[in-house]
């Protein structure tokens, strides 16, 4: 859901979800917002209300697009003008091995490389096509826009599960009374495919969670304040392999919302979740560069350069 008036909407034309794709499988009609055909334009049909609820539950999805994108740490540049396109309603994966700048390329997606002392960056971000750096945006939009979820699953842990799903809203400050505060817990932790596990401790301490629910709460926290983007970062490099399963699962089933970034160093996990996959190198001291990107199935399956090959293949890394 956006604060964008629905009649804002008939310019933007998203592609089908995949829940959309499967509701049309079984049946039901399913329009762009802003096209729906003229036989709706009489008498409304019953099946038009609960299309009209899916129209406006769904959040407009969104484009994110570094141009250039150069980093320093004080006068050692990290990144080397990457470009990449991150499409809408997709799962793009960074690869490539350690230190080769991929966690600062995330970073710099929603503005976070800025509160590290020492850190310039050179580029742009656009989100929908609009600078997230602008001078004339505040921060706070961006971080709102465009979320994160770490390695390491942070929580608040002794604040209580519900109060962590709402816990963006004070940083964004969005008011919300009881009823609205409830809803939006339930939505937010089924989203993260945690509410059946939790509803009956909602007010029991976070930290009370095993790693992999943390994580799924971290990502309901995430989800709270409505963001058009997520970007992860190895965020199951710290769970099991049944933990790391359940949050691939979450993840296809959340990028129906929102446009993801992952960075993983586990390949299978790339090619199980992600559309689009780039390959970053640092070669002999050099800055990070995305050596090649494209489909992920191409990237694996026939990828054009060698190091790209041998990178998905475990020669090195
Ligand atoms: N806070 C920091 N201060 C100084 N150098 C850093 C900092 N964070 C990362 N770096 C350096 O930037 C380069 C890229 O790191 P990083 O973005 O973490 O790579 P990756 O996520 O691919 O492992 C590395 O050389 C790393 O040492
Ligand atoms: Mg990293």
């Amino acid at each position: 859901m956006t604060d964008t008036p629905a009649d804002d909407m008939t310019t933007v034309l998203p592609p089908l979800s995949r829940r959309d794709q499967r509701k049309i499988m079984k049946g039901a009609a399913v329009f762009p917002p802003g096209a729906a055909p003229d036989a709706l334009a009489g008498p409304i049909p019953q099946a038009s209300f609960e299309q009209a609820i899916v129209q406006a539950e769904r959040p407009l999805l969104a484009e994110l697009d570094a141009r250039n994108i150069s980093a320093w740490f004080g006068d050692h540049q990290v990144l080397d003008r990457v470009s990449l396109t991150m499409p809408a309603g997709v799962v793009t994966s960074l690869i490539g091995p350690s230190g080769c700048g991929k966690s600062t390329f995330l970073r710099i997606l929603n503005r976070m490389h800025e509160l590290i002392p020492s850190a310039s960056l050179a580029g742009e971000v656009l989100i929908d096509g609009e600078d997230i750096y602008d001078p004339s945006r505040r921060l706070v939009e961006a971080r709102k826009a465009i979320g994160m979820v770490f390695q390491k699953p942070n929580p608040f842990p002794a604040m209580s599960i519900y109060d962590n799903v709402l816990a963006g809203l004070k940083l964004t400050g969005t008011k919300a009374d009881r009823d609205r505060k409830d809803h939006l817990v339930e939505t937010c932790l089924t989203k993260a495919g945690l509410w059946k596990e939790v509803r009956d401790r909602l007010r029991a301490p976070g930290g009370g969670l095993s790693g992999g629910q943390q994580q799924r709460l971290c990502i309901a926290r995430s989800l709270a304040v409505k963001p058009k983007v997520l970007l992860m970062d190895e965020p199951c490099s710290a769970l099991d392999p049944t933990s790391t399963r359940v949050i691939e699962e979450t993840m296809l089933e959340l990028v129906d919302d929102v446009t993801i970034v992952i960075v993983t160093h586990n390949m299978q996990q790339a090619q199980r979740v992600s559309t689009q996959c780039a390959f970053f190198l640092a070669s002999q001291g050099q800055p990070g560069a995305i050596v090649e990107h494209g489909s992920t199935e191409a990237m694996f399956s026939s990828p054009i350069d060698s190091r790209t090959f041998d990178y998905v293949n475990g020669v090195f890394g």
